[in-house]
């Protein structure tokens, strides 16, 4: 199974992806974490990308292009993957079209996660990420068990550069007109289920597995 999570800053693929991999056996393969663990590891690919996302800009097409291309070749790769995060632009839905043909694994999923833009801002301002492994909780909306700690790894949780009012205005800036695009690429090549994300979090869960099932279209 090959899918693709598409959705605005904050409408909960992260959240999401989490329960996917876990349950389907597929690893998730997340743009945004790639280059923030390249920023915390002060790689070159960090130090090339981090301008962008602190500013909640989008990385060049090229690089992004490039770094994924380099993780889907990944031996556990094979058996499928969870894009969360790309593509985010047309000539990356194109270059990725190009990759998988090459590798002989066509997308099989297109979930698009739908959040009106009040909602994603209230989302974003109370996201606090553990350090670790990156897993996403709110302050109000999906706390986590011990104030502060990762239930997932025992991680220390902190807030991310980019949920900061200005790069969070920016982030919507550069993905809404994109984000239509693609929903109309894709809906085109028949590939997209779209999603209510404003559900609570099982209930948007409960939708992905059916979907992923075959149990809805
Ligand atoms: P990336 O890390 O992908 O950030 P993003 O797209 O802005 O998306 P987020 O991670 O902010 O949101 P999410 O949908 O994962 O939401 P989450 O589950 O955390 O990219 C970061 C940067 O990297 C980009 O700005 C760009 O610079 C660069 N980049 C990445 N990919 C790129 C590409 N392809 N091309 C170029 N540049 C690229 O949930 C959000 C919050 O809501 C959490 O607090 C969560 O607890 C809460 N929540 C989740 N679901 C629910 C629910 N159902 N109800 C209530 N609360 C919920
Ligand atoms: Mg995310
Ligand atoms: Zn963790």
């Amino acid at each position: 199974m090959q899918v693709v999570f598409l959705g605005l800053p904050g409408a909960g693929k992260g959240t999401q992806a989490a329960n996917i991999t876990e349950d389907f056996g597929i690893p998730h393969i997340a743009t945004g974490d790639m280059f923030r663990s390249a920023i915390a590891a002060e790689t070159a690919l960090g130090k090339e990308v981090r301008g962008y996302l602190d500013a909640g800009l989008l990385v060049p097409d090229e690089l992004t292009i490039r770094v994924v291309s380099d993780r889907l070749q990944a031996s556990d790769a094979k058996q499928g993957f969870l894009l969360d995060g790309f593509p985010r632009t047309q000539p990356q839905a194109v270059a990725l079209d190009r990759i998988l043909a090459d590798l002989e694994r066509p997308l099989t999923h297109v979930l698009y996660l739908e959040v009106a833009e009040e909602e994603l801002l209230r989302r974003l301002t109370g996201r606090r990420v553990c350090k670790q492994c990156g897993a996403s909780y709110h302050s109000k909306f999906n706390p986590p068990h011990v104030d502060n700690v990762c239930d997932r790894c025992g991680g220390e949780l902190s807030t991310r550069p980019d949920d900061e009012p200005q790069a969070v205005a920016v982030r919507l800036r550069e993905n809404m007109q994109r984000t239509e695009e693609l929903v109309s690429f894709y809906t085109a090549r028949g590939l997209l289920a779209k999603i209510d994300g404003e559900q609570p979090i099982g209930h948007v869960y409960d939708e992905i597995r059916w979907i992923l099932r075959g149990e809805r279209v």
